[in-house]
């Protein structure tokens, strides 16, 4: 696995692209940053290339991959007729931290969208990303640069950590700016449908076009989620994480008990209540929920089996990019426990 640092300056960050993007034209593996997670790209009308992603994560071939690309006229290349809103959005949002289930029109091999007549397209907001696809100048398919079922990767020792020597290069771009994975947004339906919620947030998209719909399966694990990948278990951290609805009176108690009974308590918290919590370890993880976004991964990779025994969080309130917070903590959450 070739490692290039592209934070160092400008020559050098054009000799790594360069090169990242002749490994991604040979059909070849490469990490990039995004401005939500790192992404695991491929060529994304070379099957062949493709399967090597999923290979190197161990995900599930049932579970489609996204298309990034550089430019409006790249993602509408890659795309059947689509409902007039979309324009309205991709206008507003793209590059930015969305994807659009559009109809495929072919040009994205087979094992891209899992077989479905569907295709997710983003055009994600980094310069490193956005350098790289219009240097590659194909459609890259990338999924988070995780192993299936990890936390997403919010820096380039996450993918390290993760899958080298399984992949051909990471491009390390520093910690990116999200930190957690773009909206997935069904726009294959008169009203869109959220799939996945992400870096744009449900208001923001409601602003620009009106009503927009949530996927049911979303609200509780009843219905079969849309989005394929919904339905795995998912950004699991090696220790158990609990999840406390309660305040943070509550949350020492909890913690107290915990304690007592021999566990060594881990709380990710809000920088401002450090004061207030009774654990000897701790993730400070900022004030607004931008900066719990943008951490949040990191957070829950940090603790491990050897040291800790519990990871303790509050629940954010779900509004703005918290229901994308509360969607990924619920999904890492071993229990909940309600005040
Ligand atoms: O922010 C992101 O979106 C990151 C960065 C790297 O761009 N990528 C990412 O990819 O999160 P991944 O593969 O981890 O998640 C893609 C999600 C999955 O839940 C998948 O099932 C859904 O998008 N998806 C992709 N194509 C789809 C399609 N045609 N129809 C429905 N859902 C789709
Ligand atoms: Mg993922």
């Amino acid at each position: 696995t070739i490692y290039w640092h592209v934070t160092e300056g400008h020559h050098k960050q054009t000799e790594a692209i360069k090169q990242a993007a002749q490994l991604l034209q040979q059909g070849h593996t490469v990490a990039f940053p995004t401005e939500t997670v790192y992404g695991l790209g491929a060529d994304a009308t070379n099957e062949q290339a493709v399967t090597k992603i999923f290979k190197a994560k161990g995900r599930p071939q049932d579970n489609p991959l996204i298309a990034h690309v550089a430019t409006k006229k790249q993602l509408v290349d890659i795309v059947d007729k689509y409902e007039p809103y979309v324009d309205k959005l991709i206008d507003t949002f793209s590059p930015g931290p969305i994807t659009y289930i559009l109809p495929s029109n072919g040009t994205c091999a087979a094992n891209v969208t899992a077989g479905l007549d569907t295709v997710g397209v983003r055009i994600p907001n980094h310069p490193v990303a956005l350098r790289l696809l219009q240097q590659a100048n194909i459609p890259i398919a990338a999924p988070s640069a995780n192993i299936s079922g990890k936390p997403s990767p919010t820096t380039a020792k996450h993918v390290w950590e993760d899958l080298n020597g399984k992949i051909a290069g990471i491009v390390d771009g520093g910690l990116t700016g999200v930190g957690v994975e773009s909206t997935v947004l069904d726009c294959t339906e008169h009203i869109p449908v959220i799939l996945r919620p992400g870096g744009i947030s449900l208001e923001e998209l409601e602003q620009v076009i009106g009503p927009v719909n949530i996927d049911p399966a979303l609200m509780e694990n009843q219905s079969k989620p849309k989005a394929p990948g919904m339905k795995y278990k998912h950004y699991t951290p090696d220790v158990p994480l609990w999840l406390v609805d309660g305040s943070i009176d509550t949350l020492n108690e909890i913690v107290a008990e915990a304690q007592k009974d021999g566990n060594r308590v881990a709380a990710l918290i809000r920088t401002d209540d450090v004061e207030q919590i009774k654990t000897d370890q701790y993730y400070l993880l900022g004030n607004s929920l931008q900066e719990i976004a943008q951490h949040l991964y990191d957070a829950l990779r940090t603790f491990k089996k050897e040291d800790t025994d519990i990871i303790i969080c509050q629940t954010v309130p779900e509004k703005g990019i918290g229901q994308a917070i509360m969607n990924r903590l619920k999904k890492a959450a071993h229990k909940t426990i309600s005040s």
